[in-house]
């Protein structure tokens, strides 16, 4: 057979990974596509960077759209993330008639409606396992192995960033500024880091899930979203004294016709499987109405794990199993659209650190408020203020008052919200995280 010769875009931490394995190991790429797949043209930003792999310099080009354009290119490798120049550059080779194997989840997760269908309508394909959870099978897994299910929830943790930064802070004591960096230095994280503290980044593979197990495509905008950048180690030991791991927690399942959607930190109890996900390790949980609960584990992020989705990518195209699977993945809006859940809805736990002055009635106060919004209470935590420590202008020590709520609605909780800010009892920031039981 024909070698199938790759045009890869971007050479930083993903791309550089599978330059390695292309040009470390042929042999056994070979073998398991049927075919010799070629490296031809490499495009990066800028030529004259030091690299970490050594590649012939008439390869590298800074011109990604010459790569995309190239006749003598089967396929191309979109590694460079963003959305543009990256949708110029799968446009392009799609209509070049390249297939396209890509790791990139903001673009698909913003254009892959226009994306996918122009594909379709060319005859080729997007392969982008890399695009969720990094080494983490799942497109492969609901796309083949799961087909014969109809999906009812998906939990998952799918930024490998935000994981590390939790497990640093709390298992190594970690300051969230280090730990933020130490994810850059080791490739987890964006080229942007914002889109992994903030959510952004599990919101988006969460929408990719959405629409391949629920055929319903879904934006980040519809759901509530939180990320890790405003938490406060306080409230990771605190619900670690409850018995509980906190995680960004990314959610999509059927309830009463509906979906339920959020991506947000969350206590989770500590003998599930998702609490026991630490550092760069994502976990899909995906239960489906004839396999029932399965849980998918590995590495979210990271040079080497990512590698190895887009070379999986590459020997499906090589071997023509790419196309196959990418025609029958709910891509294409086919089925009636299931309506997201308002979010004034969502029927949960919740977790409440109110920091309050320590003195009569408050939290008689704070009890009834809730009570009057038929917000029922499982446990309330008060220490005792620490002596000469965090004192107010008038002497009255501040506390931390812990309370976890029975199941409420979001909407109650909303409410409640109000009044409890009115509150001078209660000092400001006040945290609610949701609990996943
Ligand atoms: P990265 O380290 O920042 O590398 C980006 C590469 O793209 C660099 O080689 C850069 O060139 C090149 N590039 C950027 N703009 C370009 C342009 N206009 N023309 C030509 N080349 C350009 O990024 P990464 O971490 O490898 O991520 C790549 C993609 O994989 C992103 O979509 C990301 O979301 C996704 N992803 C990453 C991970 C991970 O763990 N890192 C995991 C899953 C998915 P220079 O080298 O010259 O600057
Ligand atoms: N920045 C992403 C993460 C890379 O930390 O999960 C994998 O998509």
């Amino acid at each position: 057979m024909q070698p199938l010769r790759v045009g890869l875009i971007g050479l930083g931490t993903v791309g550089s990974g599978v330059a390695r394995v292309l040009t470390e190991h042929p042999e056994r790429m070979t073998h398991r596509a049927g075919r010799v797949i070629d490296l031809v043209r490499v495009a990066v930003r800028d030529i004259s960077k030091p690299r970490e792999i050594s590649l012939s310099a008439d390869l590298l080009t800074d011109d990604p759209m010459a790569v995309a354009g190239d006749p003598n290119v089967d396929v191309v490798v979109e590694l460079i993330g963003g959305q543009s120049p990256a949708k110029e550059v799968v446009v392009t080779a799609l209509e070049s008639g390249k297939d396209v194997v890509t790791a990139n989840k903001a673009l698909l997760c913003a254009e892959g409606a226009e994306l996918f269908a122009r594909a379709r309508d060319l005859g080729r394909c997007i392969a982008f396992e890399a695009a969720i959870a990094g080494g983490i099978p799942v497109v492969h897994v609901l796309g083949q192995s799961l087909a014969g299910n109809q999906v009812t929830a998906i939990e998952a943790i799918l930024n490998g960033t935000s994981n590390f930064i939790l497990s640093e802070m709390l298992g190594r004591g970690e300051s969230y500024g280090d730990a933020v960096r130490k994810a850059q230095a080791l490739g987890y994280a964006e080229a942007d880091p914002a889109m992994d503290v903030d959510g952004t980044d599990a919101a988006q593979k969460l929408c990719l899930l959405t629409q391949l197990a629920f055929g319903t495509r879904v934006t980040p905008e519809a759901f509530p979203l939180q990320g890790i950048d405003t938490l406060d180690l306080t409230d990771l030991q605190y619900a670690d004294e409850l018995g509980y791991a906190v995680k960004l927690l990314a959610t999509a399942k059927l309830v009463d016709g509906q979906l339920e959607m959020h991506t947000q930190p969350t206590l989770i109890r500590h003998a599930r499987p998702l609490a026991q996900v630490d550092g760069p390790y994502n976990m899909v949980a995906l239960t489906g109405d004839a396999v029932g609960p399965t849980w998918l584990s590995g590495q979210g992020a990271g040079q080497m794990p990512t590698a190895s989705a887009v070379l999986s990518d590459l020997i499906d195209v090589a071997i023509g199993r790419a196309h196959s699977t990418f025609s029958r993945l709910d891509l294409w809006d086919e089925r009636p659209p299931i309506p997201v859940q308002p979010a004034e809805d969502i029927y949960r736990r919740y977790y409440l650190r109110f920091p309050v002055e320590d003195r009569p009635h408050v939290i008689a106060d704070i009890t009834a408020i809730l009570g009057n919004h038929a917000i029922s209470l499982a446990s309330v935590i008060q220490h005792e203020a620490p002596e000469l420590d965090d004192t107010t202008d008038t002497g009255t020590p501040i506390v931390p008052l812990v309370i976890m709520t029975h199941r409420t609605r979001e909407g109650q909780i909303r409410d409640a919200t109000a009044e409890l800010n009115q509150l001078e009892s209660i000092r400001q920031p006040w945290v609610c995280m949701p609990v996943s039981d």
